[in-house]
């Protein structure tokens, strides 16, 4: 049975991807049956994308975000929330997941850095910041809009923005001693260079999944199996 020491000194870094989430009946993105398999990114997940048919758009985040509302979380993120409770101040999760399940597993040192289902914001960029919306939309007409006129988009990354939080991130990186990455296909850039940057810093780099992924490389130790099935008990915390 694997096991990942954590030393007294250890500062640790988590990136999840879609595969810790998989366990709770939310679709990965290219996994044979993920939602990449049933939709176009062009159509659904791009600025073009959003200019040209915004209620599809609509259609696809609302359908994401009930999906999202029914799911719960799994023992992948139970572990990685109590995890963070034996190391305060020393633990820090990224997630490029856009469902709430770590929030209610209890993780709490948390960013998003694809954005999130359970926010919308200007389509704009008039300053106004992403708002809690649980709304699960069935047409354009019932979208709000933003007090400068913009309709209400989903705050989701689309491929070609800029994923959020890149500071706090590579800040967050270079102090970590050890990187542990879930459940990612290391198909989108920059997450998946992050296990590159950890290890030019020295760190320790860990994968935890059911398949390697494309930077398996770049990875020191490899956990193989679901995230709901390795995580828990992974980590010896040292004293
Ligand atoms: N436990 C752990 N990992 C799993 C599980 C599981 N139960 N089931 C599948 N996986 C792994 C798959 O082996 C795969 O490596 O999860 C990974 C999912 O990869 P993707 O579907 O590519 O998802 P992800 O890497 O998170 O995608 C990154 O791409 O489309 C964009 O913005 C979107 O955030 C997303 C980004
Ligand atoms: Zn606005």
């Amino acid at each position: 049975m694997d096991s990942i020491s954590i030393a007294a000194t250890d500062r640790v870094f988590v990136l999840t991807g879609a595969g810790i989430s998989a366990e709770s009946g939310l679709p990965t993105f290219r996994d044979s049956d993920g939602l990449w398999a049933g939709y176009r990114i062009e159509d659904v997940c791009t600025p073009e994308a959003w200019q040209r048919n915004p209620a599809g758009v609509w259609a696809f985040y609302s359908a994401r975000r009930a999906a999202a509302q029914q799911a719960k979380p799994n023992p992948g993120h139970l572990a990685l929330a109590e995890l963070e409770s034996r190391l305060p101040e020393r633990f820090f999760l990224c997630t490029q997941n856009v469902d709430d399940l770590h929030e209610r597993a209890g993780s709490v040192n948390l960013l998003h850095m694809h954005g999130e289902l359970a926010k919308s914001r200007c389509e704009n960029d008039c300053g106004a910041p992403p708002v809690e919306d649980h709304a699960v939309y069935a047409s354009l007409s019932d979208v709000g809009r933003c007090a400068c006129g913009g309709l209400l988009r989903p705050h989701i990354v689309f491929f070609d923005e800029i994923p959020l939080g890149m500071e706090r991130i590579e800040r967050e990186i270079l102090r970590a001693t050890l990187m542990v990455v879930v459940g990612t296909s290391g198909s989108v850039y920059p997450a998946a260079n992050f296990v590159h940057w950890a290890r030019q810093n020295g760190a320790r780099t860990v994968y935890v999944g059911p398949e390697a992924p494309l930077n398996a490389a770049a990875f020191t130790h490899v956990v193989e199996g679901k995230a709901g099935e390795a995580l828990p008990g992974l980590f010896v915390v040292e004293a």
